[in-house]
């Protein structure tokens, strides 16, 4: 057993998606969880950039107890594993991507998947690789949207810009017949609601949901799991004013307090 906190991290709110499934299935653990405000949004910076991010991250997280890693940023995830994982040999980490593939070949029955994510995910091309590797006879058109992000961020999520984007982002999917949608940037769970307006026969895909169930499976099989909630840790890179409000919203639990951190 272990009482120690799971960092999580993402550019923004969006990993509020990530760190609300994990504490759904683990209720009795406690995340740490880090919102590099300084820097959102991350999809369309150079690899080498937010490979720094994320490291610099993870190493203030690990320094402040976590005993895994979950980093709830697509982009991240795509580009960034690798180096964390190096930096950490012992510690679990675990990333959105192979989560997100699993659960979409699964709902696609062999259909076409369509993924909606930030530019930099879309061009490393990390869904089609994962979702080649379980069904490689599954067709997979992505789509960047750079727009999105700092539409949650703003809280615009019902917006009529957010309703417009989405037509916009989801028309492409639709002419390819995408049965199957995967949400894939952490903050897009919050859009789901103009996604399916605008795309309303496709299935959508949280990768959160498969995500927080493989993080549990890994924590039981490192007998990692917390006996006892020691509460719930919020930091910040940089000021969201949102942060308290829409952000106690998105994670469905009230966020008393955030810590600023210079990295
Ligand atoms: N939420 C992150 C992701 O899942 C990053 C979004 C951004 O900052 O552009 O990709």
């Amino acid at each position: 057993m272990n009482n120690s906190p799971i960092g999580v991290f993402d550019s923004g709110m969006g990993g509020l998606s990530v760190a609300s499934e994990i504490l759904k299935v683990l209720p009795e653990e406690s995340v740490a969880y880090f919102a590099d405000f300084a820097h959102v949004p991350y999809g369309e910076r150079p690899y080498s950039e937010i490979r720094s991010f994320a490291l610099a991250i993870s190493e203030f997280l690990v320094s402040r107890g976590a005993k895994a890693i979950v980093m709830a940023c697509n982009v991240s995830s795509a580009v960034a594993m690798d180096t964390v994982r190096e930096r950490f040999p012992r510690i679990p980490v675990i990333g959105m991507i192979k989560s997100g593939a699993k659960a979409a070949v699964a709902a696609a029955a062999g259909k076409p998947v369509g993924v909606l994510a930030t530019t930099g995910t879309i061009k490393s091309k990390a869904y089609d690789a994962e979702i080649a590797k379980l069904a490689p006879e599954i067709p997979v058109f992505g789509v960047g949207c750079p727009r999105f992000v700092p539409l949650v961020e703003a809280g615009k999520t019902h917006s009529p810009e957010a309703m417009e984007a989405a037509r916009e982002y989801a028309e492409p999917l639709t002419k390819a017949d995408c049965g199957t949608i995967v949400l894939g940037c952490t903050h897009y769970p919050f859009l789901a609601d103009a996604v399916r307006a605008a795309a309303p026969k496709a299935k959508l895909i949280n990768p959160a949901e498969e995500a927080a169930s493989y993080l549990k499976q890994t924590l039981e099989r490192l007998d990692l799991l917390s006996a006892e909630k020691t509460g719930d840790k919020f930091y910040a890179s940089g000021e969201n004013k949102n942060f308290l409000t829409l952000g106690s919203e998105f994670l469905g639990e009230e966020i008393h307090a955030v810590k600023y951190v210079t990295l």
